[in-house]
C-alpha cells in the first residue's frame, strides 16, 4: 500500500478510515497482551495498537504478531490499519494526533534498525547524550522533533527571504567556491591545484569581491544564499563553514540598503510569525554603543547604561581613582536601580560581581549603596558633599540603588563594563525569552588601530567607502545589524574608485606587489565604470539560532563541525593517499617520522 497519511495528520474526523502509514518505531510497550507503538516521522507521532482480540482472522493475527516482533526501536516500518478514537482517559492532549489511534490490520518491517545509541524521544535536554554522540550519529539526531523543527523553520525563513528578494527585483547568482583569497579577517582554507602544482585556490570567506564585480557587470540587485569558509576557531556562534544571505545593489546609499533589510526582515516576520515587526529599526552610533554599553553589539532589550563620572570624581583624593586618572584612565559605572534589582544583589552577590570584574582583567570594582538620601560605602569619606551631590544627580540615584564603579584604562573599562552589564542582565533576568530588539550600529570607524602595536586593521573590511578625506581616523560607511546582543549582519557602501581602493590598501600596509598580486584583477574591474554600490550579508545560522533560542548555531545546521572543526560523522578532516598528494606535488611527512638530524 502507498502511504495515505503521515504521522502528524490524523484527527477525530478521520475515525473509521482505512489508512497506511510509514515511519519509525519510536517506542513500544505491551499492556497485558495489547501492544502500543509510537510511530514517528518528520510530521509527528501517531499511536498504533495491536489488540489480538480485535483481529478475527487467525492467520492475520499471526502475521502481525510475527512482524511486530521485528519492530525494534527506530526500525522503518509500514502498517495498515483503521483509525479509532482513544478511550477518553488515554488521550494525549500534548500530541496533535493524541485523540486517535490506529488499530493495526497489517504490519511490515521495511528496514530493521540496530539498537540506536541514544533515545530519540522528546526528552528533556538533560537526557540527551553529549553533543559528540549526537554529531557522530547526526542522521539519528535529525529524526528528533526538535532538530526536525529547526531545519523546517530555517527552510521557511530562507524561503520567505527569497520570496521578498524576488518580489523586489533581486536575482540569485552563484559565485565561485574555488577562488582567490578575499580578506575578511580570518585565515583561508586553501585547496591545492593539480593542474598547476604549487598553486592554490582559496575557499571564499564571503562572496565579497565577486558580488562587487557583479555590480560592475550590471547585475544591479544580487543575492545569494552563500556558503562561506573561514579557518578560525569555532565558538558557539561560529563555524568554519557557515551560510550568509548575501546581497549587493548598485546606485544606492546606506539608507537604501538598510531600508531593504528592514523590509526583508519585516516580510519574513509576517510570513513566519504572522506579526508586524516595528520598523525602522533603532540606530546607535559606534561611539555611543561602546561608551554606554561597552559593546559594538549591545543588547538593547534593557537599559542599564554605563554612566561616565570621570569629570565628577576627578578631584576626590581617593587613591585608586587618582592613580587611574594619572594614566589617562576613566571612571564609569552602573546604577543598578533598587526598583530593578529588588533584594537580588546583597553583600555576597556584590562580592561575586567584584570577582567577576577581576576575572575580566580589571583591577576591581568600587560600590556604593543609596540610603536615607545619601550614598554609603567605605570610600564615601573621600568625596566632598558637593561631589557626592553631583554624582547622585549624574547617576540619577534614589534610595535603594546600588552603584557599581569601574576605573581603569578606557578600553578595559568599556569592555569590562559591557561584560558586567550582560552579567547583571542575566542575574536580574532583565530579558524575556521570545523578545527581539533589532538595531543598526552606524557611524563606524574605517580602521581599528591596536593601541599597543599601532597596527591598523579595517574595522569591517578594506572595501568600505570612507566617509571623508583619508586619514587614520576617517569614518567608514559601514553598518551592522544587531539583535539581542549579537551581530547578525554587516554591510556598507563600497569604494568604486580604484585609486581610493588602492590608497586604502596602502594605508593598511599592503605593499604594491601584494596589492597587484592579490587585488590587481579587482582594481582593474573597478576601472571600467564601476557603479556606486553597496550591500550587506546576514549570518543565517546565527539569526536562526537566536530566533529558536538555541545555545549554539550547531543546533540549526544539519551537519555542523564540532568545536575542533571536525566532522565526527564522516571523520573529516582526514588523511589522503600518498599517490593523491604526489599528484598535487605535496610532500607528506608525519611529524613523528621527522628526524631532526635529517633536517639539519
Ligand atoms: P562579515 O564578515 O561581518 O561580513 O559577516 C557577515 C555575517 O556573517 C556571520 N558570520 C558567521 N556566522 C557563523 N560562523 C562564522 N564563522 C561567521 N562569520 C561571520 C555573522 C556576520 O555578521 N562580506 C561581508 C558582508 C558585506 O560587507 O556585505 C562579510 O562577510 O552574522
Amino acid at each position: 500500500m502507498r502511504r495515505t497519511h503521515n504521522c502528524g495528520e490524523l484527527r477525530l474526523a478521520d475515525i473509521g478510515k482505512k489508512v497506511c502509514m510509514k515511519g519509525w518505531v519510536r517506542f513500544s510497550r505491551d499492556h497485558g497482551g495489547v501492544e502500543f507503538i509510537d510511530l514517528a516521522d518528520a510530521y509527528g507521532i501517531t499511536q498504533l495498537v495491536f489488540d489480538p482480540e480485535d483481529i478475527t482472522n487467525n492467520a492475520d493475527k499471526d502475521d502481525i504478531s510475527k512482524a511486530l516482533r521485528s519492530f525494534s526501536r527506530e526500525s522503518a516500518v509500514s502498517v495498515d490499519g483503521i483509525v479509532r478514537r482513544r478511550l477518553p482517559d488515554t488521550e494525549d492532549p500534548k500530541n496533535r494526533t493524541g485523540k486517535v489511534e490506529v488499530l493495526i490490520t497489517k504490519a511490515e518491517v521495511l528496514n530493521r534498525s540496530k539498537a540506536p545509541p541514544f533515545e530519540l524521544g522528546d526528552q528533556k535536554e538533560s537526557v540527551l547524550p553529549g553533543e559528540e554522540t549526537r554529531l557522530k550519529y547526526r542522521y539519528l539526531d535529525l529524526r528528533r522533533t526538535e532538530m526536525s523543527e529547526a531545519l523546517r523553520f530555517r527552510h521557511r525563513f530562507i524561503k520567505a527571504a527569497r520570496e521578498y528578494l524576488d518580489k523586489t527585483g533581486f536575482i540569485e547568482v552563484e559565485t565561485p567556491i574555488l577562488t582567490k583569497s578575499t580578506p575578511e579577517g580570518a585565515r583561508d582554507f586553501i585547496v591545492p591545484s593539480r593542474v598547476h602544482p604549487g598553486t592554490f585556490y582559496a575557499l571564499p570567506q564571503s562572496p565579497q569581491l565577486f558580488k562587487q564585480m557583479l555590480m560592475v557587470g550590471g547585475v544591479d540587485k544580487y543575492y545569494q544564499v552563500a556558503r562561506c569558509f573561514r579557518d578560525e576557531d569555532s565558538r558557539a556562534d561560529r563555524q568554519p563553514e557557515f551560510t550568509q544571505l548575501d546581497m549587493e545593489m548598485s546606485f544606492v546609499d546606506s539608507k537604501d540598503i538598510q531600508d531593504m533589510i528592514e523590509g526583508l526582515v519585516a516580510y519574513v516576520w509576517k510570513a513566519i510569525y504572522n506579526k508586524t515587526l516595528k520598523t525602522p529599526f533603532k540606530r546607535i552610533s559606534f561611539d555611543d554603543a561602546m561608551n554606554k554599553y561597552g559593546s559594538d553589539k549591545p543588547d538593547l532589550r534593557y537599559g542599564l547604561p554605563m554612566i561616565h563620572i570621570t569629570d565628577i570624581v576627578k578631584d576626590a583624593p581617593y587613591d585608586i581613582f587618582q592613580k587611574v586618572l594619572s594614566k589617562n584612565g576613566i571612571i564609569a559605572g552602573f546604577n543598578v536601580k533598587g526598583k530593578m534589582a529588588g533584594d537580588k544583589i546583597g553583600r555576597n552577590e556584590v562580592d561575586r560581581l567584584i570577582h567577576f570584574v577581576k576575572s575580566t582583567g580589571l583591577g576591581g570594582m568600587t560600590w556604593m549603596r543609596a540610603a536615607d538620601g545619601t550614598l554609603d560605602s567605605n570610600i564615601v569619606k573621600y568625596f566632598t558633599p558637593e561631589v557626592l551631590a553631583k554624582l547622585m544627580k549624574k547617576m540619577d540615584v534614589e534610595d535603594g540603588d546600588l552603584l557599581l564603579l569601574l576605573a581603569g584604562p578606557k578600553k578595559a573599562v568599556l569592555e569590562t563594563g559591557g561584560q558586567l552589564r550582560k552579567k547583571l542582565a542575566e542575574d536580574l533576568e532583565l530579558t524575556k525569552p521570545g523578545t527581539y530588539q533589532f538595531a543598526w550600529l552606524v557611524d563606524c570607524p574605517m580602521f581599528e588601530i591596536d593601541p599597543a602595536s599601532g597596527k591598523k586593521d579595517p574595522f569591517h573590511h578594506p572595501f568600505v567607502l570612507p566617509t571623508g578625506p583619508l586619514s587614520d581616523n576617517v569614518g567608514g560607511a559601514s553598518f551592522d545589524l544587531i539583535m539581542n546582543g549579537a551581530e547578525l549582519g554587516s554591510g556598507s557602501q563600497r569604494i568604486h574608485d580604484p585609486e581610493i581602493q588602492r590608497k586604502i590598501f596602502g594605508m593598511l600596509g599592503y605593499r604594491d606587489e601584494t596589492i597587484e598580486r592579490d587585488f590587481g584583477f579587482f582594481l582593474e574591474a573597478l576601472g571600467y565604470g564601476a557603479p556606486p554600490h553597496g550591500g550587506i550579508a546576514l549570518g543565517i545560522d546565527r539569526l536562526i539560532s537566536i530566533l529558536l533560542g538555541k545555545e549554539t548555531i550547531r543546533d540549526v545546521i544539519a551537519f555542523p563541525k564540532n568545536k575542533k572543526a571536525q566532522s565526527l560523522l564522516d571523520g573529516s578532516p582526514g588523511k589522503v593517499d600518498d599517490e593523491r598528494l604526489e599528484e598535487l606535488q605535496i610532500l607528506s611527512i608525519a611529524i613523528d617520522d621527522i628526524d631532526i638530524g635529517d633536517i639539519e
